[in-house]
């Protein structure tokens, strides 16, 4: 099939990528689907950009590596693979619902994220504005327990709650296989969608997950099962955290220390941890235990101090101590555990102090991470 440019949108053009108004090149569309092509041009004007359409893949080695963003179609998706293009990240992947198994089938090998469309028309036209912009991807934090029942998860759930209700795109990641369950703690043990048990033994890029996933006020959680006893394995969990740095401006994960494999490959999937410490003598030798051996492993680690229940060693003994940076302290607030208890996530079940508190570590745990195109 000869190459050739799509001739009815009046935004699409031949040649090399129209430039919008900014310098940034533009998104580059690959496919021979009418349909696929109506809906991802539809997202192209929403989103205020002037694709590049190729109807196949022979031309695509030219404008691969320059595009802003590449939209494969499925029905491309065999052939491009065949092509050995170079590596390159955001390359979206474009079907419909019943295109399913195809689309995982060729996700993995292209390294694209999943697209499923027309449902997720709003997502491709915000990824399409975002990469003809400054090209950032989100950010993956993880939360350690320095020791047991500190509050790790119920700082790594606030702090996502929180980042949601800011307008974030967040997804909150259980990785504690011994847990209960994450949605258990944000209150959605009930909303239907995907466990980890569907995803356990995923590899490479899954795909926008969002249309799949529980969801609780605006925040996304994948969880554990407590239905199925299927751990996800350490390739899984990097996969989604990989893939939904790139559909999400924020990942939080409750990182545990009871599977080594997954706290292991968790620590090297987020660009930054922070190790929640409670400010009692105990609880400074058991973070300064866990951070001699894992401390190699940890990206911009930082310590949050727990408060408020009676140590009283400050946070920048605690600090000094670990030699970590310190993110931020949280006291202990008394509504928490009787909200959590009623099924309200943390940051709403908890006072504006704790909330404030929450913020502030997660601000300061980002501040300090690098923003990678
Ligand atoms: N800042 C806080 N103020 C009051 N209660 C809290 C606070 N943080 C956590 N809790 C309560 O402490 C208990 C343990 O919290 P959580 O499950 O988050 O700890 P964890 O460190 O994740 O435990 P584990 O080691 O088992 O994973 C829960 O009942 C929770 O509601
Ligand atoms: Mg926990």
């Amino acid at each position: 099939m000869a190459t050739h440019i799509s001739t009815r949108p009046a935004s699409a053009r031949q040649g090399s990528p129209v430039r919008p108004s900014s310098e940034a090149a533009a998104p580059l569309i690959i496919t021979a689907d009418e349909e696929l092509l109506d809906r991802a041009l539809a997202s192209a004007a929403a989103a205020g950009v002037e694709p590049l359409v190729l109807h196949d893949v022979l031309a695509a080695r030219r404008h691969w590596s320059e595009a802003s963003v590449v939209l494969v179609g499925v029905d491309c998706a065999r052939s491009l693979a065949g092509q050995a293009l170079p590596a390159r990240s955001r390359v979206l992947l474009l079907g419909a619902d019943h295109d399913q198994e195809e689309l995982c089938r060729w996700s993995m090998t292209l390294a694209a994220a999943v697209v499923v469309l027309p449902t997720q028309l709003t997502w491709l036209a915000a990824a399409m504005a975002e990469g003809v912009s400054a090209g950032a991807t989100g950010v993956a934090i993880g939360v350690l327990g320095g020791s047991g029942g500190v509050g790790a998860s119920t700082t790594a759930a606030g702090m996502a709650w929180r980042a949601a209700q800011d307008g974030r795109r967040v997804l909150l990641v259980d990785a504690d296989p011994y847990g209960g369950g994450i949605d258990l703690l944000v209150g959605a043990e009930d909303v239907p969608g995907w466990r980890w048990p569907r995803l356990a033994t995923a590899t490479g890029h899954l795909g926008d997950l969002s249309q799949q996933l529980p969801r609780v006020d605006q925040l996304e959680v994948l969880a554990m099962s407590r239905e199925v006893v299927e751990v996800p394995s350490p390739e899984a969990l990097s996969a989604v955290i990989r893939t939904c740095r790139q559909s999400h401006d924020l990942v939080v994960i409750d990182l545990s220390r009871s599977s080594e494999a997954l706290l292991y490959e968790g620590l090297r999937a987020v660009d930054v941890t922070a190790v929640l410490v409670a400010d009692d003598v105990r609880s400074v030798a058991a973070g300064q235990r866990l951070i001699a051996e894992w401390g190699g492993a940890m990206s911009g680690p930082g310590v949050v101090v727990r408060s408020g229940l009676g140590g009283g060693v400050p946070a920048e003994v605690v600090a000094s101590t670990l030699e970590l940076d310190l993110f931020g302290v949280l006291g202990h607030d008394r509504h928490m555990r009787a909200g959590v208890l009623q099924g309200e996530p943390p940051g709403r079940a908890a006072g504006r102090r704790w909330s404030r508190q929450c913020d502030t570590a997660l601000t300061t745990a980002l501040a300090g991470v690098r923003h990678d195109s």
